[in-house]
């Protein structure tokens, strides 16, 4: 079965017959075909304003260059985002955001866009179809950086957009000028993690749950943030959001600050140090210095990101073998 058909029956289930699916050489290509698809005589794009670092840059600072109006806002003030949606041609959304593991409100924002006449995309990367089916929750266009679960062993750099059928002429002309073509050894590889996606889902996110509650328990750890913790902000949206668990990905601050988590990092045995996330391995990524260095003092303190955060991306090992790791190295 070819990568796009597959992703069109996992993010469609019973509506697949009116999904069409886009398949590019990466994530961040993906967004740059949805947006320019939006993109037009004059209307603003808005998008989240906690959104993956390079998607920032696109909206906050590569649109309006080229002279592509877009406004960046706190989604959770419903009525700021209300009053920026008005006129505006697109919104997008992460299902679960980066490095704080908000979750959006998918059926509530599907609301405001359409009310507003925009078109809903949105990011489904951290959270897969399988926990999360935007298109089914009112989304029209969903968006995955193949890059991560969906192919799952940090090999491959993908995309892929999947939206109703009508969309189709509009995003394949914009993708046939542009030409963010993917490599046949990328789909290939992504195809063939596809497989294994429900089994890596159900070990990681369990994993990801029992130490968001072991670190959420230490003494060096400040502040946990993981979906799934009844102490997280967005805990009750997660929990009507996603089905079949709260995720892979988890952030930590250690107490100590910047010098700590660089200690921290320096100690661990078993996890590495990596920006990307989502292989079968445990990876851990310090967002202040990598994902989000684009970001001035100012915006990393309103994200709550703090020089002592790191990213914890679970994965499918045994779970005391990676506790083990992280407590040896807070020691
Ligand atoms: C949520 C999210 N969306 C999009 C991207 C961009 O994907 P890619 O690296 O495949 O371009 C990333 C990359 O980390 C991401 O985390």
């Amino acid at each position: 079965m070819r990568l796009e058909r597959a992703m069109v029956e996992l993010e469609g289930g019973e509506t697949a017959a009116d999904l069409s699916a886009l398949a590019t050489s990466s994530g961040m290509a993906a967004i740059h075909v949805a947006a320019l698809s939006c993109a037009g005589a004059g209307r603003p794009l808005v998008a989240a304003s906690d959104l993956y670092g390079g998607t920032h840059a696109l909206f906050s600072r590569e649109l309006p260059a080229i002279g592509v109006p877009t406004r960046v806002v706190d989604i959770a003030d419903r009525e700021h985002l209300r009053a920026a949606l008005d006129g505006a041609a697109m919104l997008l959304v992460e299902t679960i955001s980066n490095p704080t593991l908000r979750v959006a409100d998918i059926p509530a924002m599907a609301d405001l866009a359409h009310a507003a006449g925009a078109t809903f995309v949105v990011d489904n990367t951290f959270a897969t179809p399988l926990l999360c089916r935007p298109l089914g929750l009112g989304a029209d266009v969903v968006m995955h950086s193949l890059t991560k679960y969906i192919s799952g062993h940090a090999d491959v750099v993908g995309g892929i957009l999947v939206y109703r059928n009508e969309m189709d002429d509009r995003l394949r002309e914009i993708a046939r000028v542009f030409r963010p073509t993917p490599s046949p050894m990328d789909t290939w590889l992504a195809l063939r993690g596809l497989r294994t996606l429900a089994l890596r889902m159900e070990v990681a996110s369990g994993n990801a749950a029992e130490l968001a509650m072991w670190l959420a328990g230490r003494g060096e750890v400040s502040r946990v943030d993981y979906p799934g913790l009844p102490t997280h902000p967005t805990h009750e949206v997660a929990s009507r959001v996603l089905d079949g668990g709260f995720g892979a990905m988890l952030s930590f601050t250690l107490r100590g600050g910047l010098a700590a988590a660089r200690n921290f990092v320096e100690h661990l045995q078993l996890i590495t140090l990596m920006p990307s996330f989502a292989s079968v391995a445990t990876t851990i990524s310090h967002p202040a210095s990598t994902s989000h260095r684009g970001l001035v003092e100012a915006e990393l303190e309103t994200r709550g990101i703090s020089p002592g955060m790191l990213r914890m991306s679970a994965g499918i090992e045994d779970v005391a073998d990676i506790r083990s790791d992280l407590e040896q190295a807070l020691r």
